[in-house]
């Protein structure tokens, strides 16, 4: 079986993994990070498995462990410190979510969405939500509450 190396949440693993075995489920199954969800059955459409890589949001259930192999990964597990990101925060604050289902996968969209897009007008929050697919909220919260991230990580009142 070949062996990946890579970063998890700052931590560094190397580990067999079996030539199949999809990105999300080494993280789910292997590493017991299960605060990514798989909502589609692989097919790339919810979302809800949306990882960092190198700092990118990527859907981990559309690739395999061994692809991850020198790369750095982040999960929602590693997204928030001892504090809460302006983002967590503000998705607390606007009551954006219901089941939660969904939220690992937009929160890890949207904070790289919010690195290129400081200062996204509704529109563009509503096209960088395409990729994720939320059952409950009707999304008019979590584009509230993405944009006062925005605001407060530009240093907004
Ligand atoms: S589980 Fe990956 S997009 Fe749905
Ligand atoms: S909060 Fe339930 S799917 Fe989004």
């Amino acid at each position: 079986m070949p062996v990946v190396k890579l970063t998890v949440n700052g931590t560094r693993y190397e580990e067999e993994v079996p030539e199949r075995l999809l990105l999300v489920d080494f993280l789910r199954e292997r590493l017991a990070l299960t605060g990514t969800h798989v909502g589609c059955t692989f097919e790339g459409v919810c979302g809800a498995c949306t990882i960092h890589l190198d700092g990118e949001a990527v859907k981990s259930c559309l690739m395999l462990a061994v692809q991850a192999d020198g790369h750095e990964i982040t999960t929602i597990e590693g997204l928030a410190g001892d504090t809460l990101t302006p983002l967590q925060a503000a998705f607390r604050e606007h009551h954006s979510l219901q089941c939660g289902f969904c939220t690992p996968g937009i929160l890890m969209n949207m904070s790289d969405f919010l690195r290129e897009n400081p200062d996204p007008s509704e529109d563009e929050i509503r096209r960088g939500l395409v990729g994720n697919l939320c059952r409950c909220t009707g999304y008019v919260h979590i584009v509230r509450a993405v944009k006062d991230a925005a605001r407060r990580m530009r240093g907004e009142a």
